[in-house]
């Protein structure tokens, strides 16, 4: 794994970005992972600054989020689906039929998952896969377990999960409680992952899933065994 550590937030956006017009820049019709959540939001605004200057064009990217809350309609202000075009693609030239997002309202949310596999095989996998960390080492919503998730499946988020989502809601009983989500296996099938992870309060997570044991039980560490994660932090 390779562990760039940037002076800060500012830094590790601007890189982050940087990855991402890399890779658009070599191949204008790559497919990109992303995430929702907080780290992120910081590179999609360097990206929405880099296509309002002129410099990048999303016009034949394609993309599939890590996840989505399931149960939630696209309407809702905190579905994945909202997130995502508030915070980046409302402002850039991506068609919105590259847009992919798990399906959080399909009434059969075990075949909603095998479409997700799907199309993300169709498209021919994902180029460049964005990655965040929860506090407790999940990757997209694969949380801590027995085992490593092999493909996109409806999960049920975890305590911590929920407590950690409860700062977007007016009281934790409102939070969802499950959601569909890319498995390890779909993560793991990305050609190159950037993991980015911010706030010192993520040291320790990051430093088991770097430099701990490969375990279920720290999803994240799985990705010591893929052969091109970048992993991003803003801390020592
Ligand atoms: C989001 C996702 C999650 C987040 C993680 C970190 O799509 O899949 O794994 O990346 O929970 O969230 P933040 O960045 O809010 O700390």
């Amino acid at each position: 794994m390779n562990i760039i550590r940037a002076k800060n937030y500012e830094e590790l956006s601007r890189m982050a970005a940087t990855s991402v017009a890399a890779q658009l820049y070599e191949k204008p019709d790559s497919v990109l992972g992303f995430a929702t959540g907080s780290t992120p939001i910081g590179t999609y605004k360097e990206l929405i600054a880099d296509y309002k200057r002129g410099v990048l064009d999303f016009s034949r990217a394609t993309t599939f989020n890590l996840d989505e809350y399931y149960g939630v309609p696209v309407t809702d202000e905190n579905s994945y689906y909202a997130f995502m075009h508030t915070n980046l693609f409302d402002h850039i030239n991506m068609r919105s039929e590259a847009i992919h997002l798990p399906d959080g309202m399909a009434p059969d949310a075990e075949a909603q998952c095998v479409a997700y596999e799907a199309a993300i095989q169709a498209a021919g996998g994902v180029d460049l896969q964005i990655l965040g960390i929860g506090n407790n080492g999940h990757i997209g919503f694969n949380e801590p377990g027995e085992f490593f998730p092999a493909k996109t499946n409806h999960i049920k988020l975890t305590d911590s999960t929920i407590d950690a989502n409860s700062r977007f809601y007016a009281s934790r009983d409102q939070v969802p409680t499950t959601a569909l989500t890319m498995g390890i296996g779909t993560i793991m099938a990305a050609k190159k992952i950037l993991l980015l992870i911010s706030g010192a309060a993520k040291k320790g997570i990051m430093e088991q899933a770097v430099f701990g044991p490969v375990t279920p039980q720290v999803p994240a560490s799985i990705l010591q065994f893929h052969g091109n994660v970048t992993v991003l932090c803003d801390f020592e």
